[in-house]
């Protein structure tokens, strides 16, 4: 089959590959029909997520139609329609039992390293470097997906593939982003970031009851987008201070609640950011917070900060 693979910093290259095959009894292989790029790849594709071997597939995002399973899946048929969530779950462990998928503690086998890097494990998930199990991702012709029962989500028949993808990732990291905020009516919410998963935090936090939710960026069309799609306000990073403008926004107090939907790569100016930026590129830090930083400093006393952004 083709597929994406990792060659090293900004070196992805489309390849032929082997197709994948059924391992365990509790596998599915998914002929994949639409894939996406998440803000999450770029991570990968900059060289900032350790734990990236040559010829890696990257991909977590993606649904398709399951064309063989293995003898002890009992929930999916083969010729169904699947949206594959991201994380890689058991059903079964301590994590699991508490709807906690994506801190399986069954799924990755590579837990110990990434406890050595991060001090917690994730779960498995695909094409996402070998801390997070070395999985072969789902920007290819086909995919492995193990544990079958457990995470793949049966789409309709009649749905059309871009109204379901986003289940596998974005929907409902925006949504889980937004839902940690504990939003009240007449709750402000910002958000830092407007890119997929930022658009989504943006529309989940109305959607939870927020009376004002303010939108973070420095790309004019992403800020259109949060304007006029969600009627969110805007806020540029190029033209205004964040902290102050939210503050005067807010009635000097700060929203309820600010989301990071930037993450460990933060675009910034001033001593701070080249300072972060010197840092990760001599690997002292892993981060450039500049959002988070903001978001922190940002937040009424006792608001929730809440940190989609890897
Ligand atoms: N927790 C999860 O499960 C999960 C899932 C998906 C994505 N993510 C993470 O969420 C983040 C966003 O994902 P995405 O797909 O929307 O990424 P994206 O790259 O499309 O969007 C990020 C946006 O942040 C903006 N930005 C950069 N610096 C900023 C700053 N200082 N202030 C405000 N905005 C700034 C960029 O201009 C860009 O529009 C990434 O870190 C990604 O890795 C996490
Ligand atoms: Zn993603
Ligand atoms: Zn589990």
């Amino acid at each position: 089959m083709k597929a994406r693979c990792w060659h090293g910093v900004r070196d992805v290259r489309v390849e032929r590959v082997p197709d994948p095959g059924i391992l365990n009894p509790g596998d599915a292989i998914v002929r994949i029909t639409s894939t996406a790029i998440c803000g999450s790849d770029l991570h990968l594709y900059n060289g900032v997520v350790p734990g990236m071997m040559h010829g890696d597939i990257l991909g977590h995002e993606f649904m398709g139609e399951i064309v063989e399973i293995g003898a002890s899946v009992k929930r999916l048929k083969v010729g169904q329609r699947v949206v594959v969530p991201f994380p890689i779950a058991c059903g079964q462990c301590f994590f699991c039992e508490q709807k906690l998928f994506s801190v399986c503690e069954n799924s990755n086998p590579n837990a110990y390293l990434a406890e050595k890097m991060w001090g917690h494990a994730t779960a498995g998930i695909f094409g996402y470097s070998h801390l997070t199990g070395g999985y072969a991702g789902g920007q290819a012709e086909y995919a492995r997906v193990p544990f079958a029962d457990v995470g793949p989500l049966v789409v309709p028949g009649e749905l059309p593939d871009d109204k379901a993808l986003f289940l596998s990732d974005v929907l409902p990291t925006g949504y889980m982003a937004a839902e940690a905020c504990d939003i009240v009516p007449g709750a402000v919410v910002a958000v830092w970031g407007c890119g997929p998963v930022g658009q989504f935090a943006i529309q989940s936090a109305y959607l939870l009851g927020a009376e004002r939710v303010i939108a973070i960026d420095h790309y004019a069309d992403r800020l259109d987008m949060a304007r006029t799609v969600s009627h969110a306000e805007t806020l540029n990073v190029d033209e205004v201070d964040i902290v102050d403008a939210l503050r005067a926004m807010t009635g000097g107090r700060g929203p309820d609640a600010c989301i990071d939907a930037v993450g460990m790569e933060a675009h910034g100016a001033g001593v701070a950011y080249a300072y972060d930026r010197v840092k990760q590129a001599m690997r002292l830090e892993s981060d450039r917070p500049t959002a988070l930083r903001e978001a922190l400093l940002s937040c009424r006393n006792g608001g929730v900060v809440s940190v989609p952004g890897v």
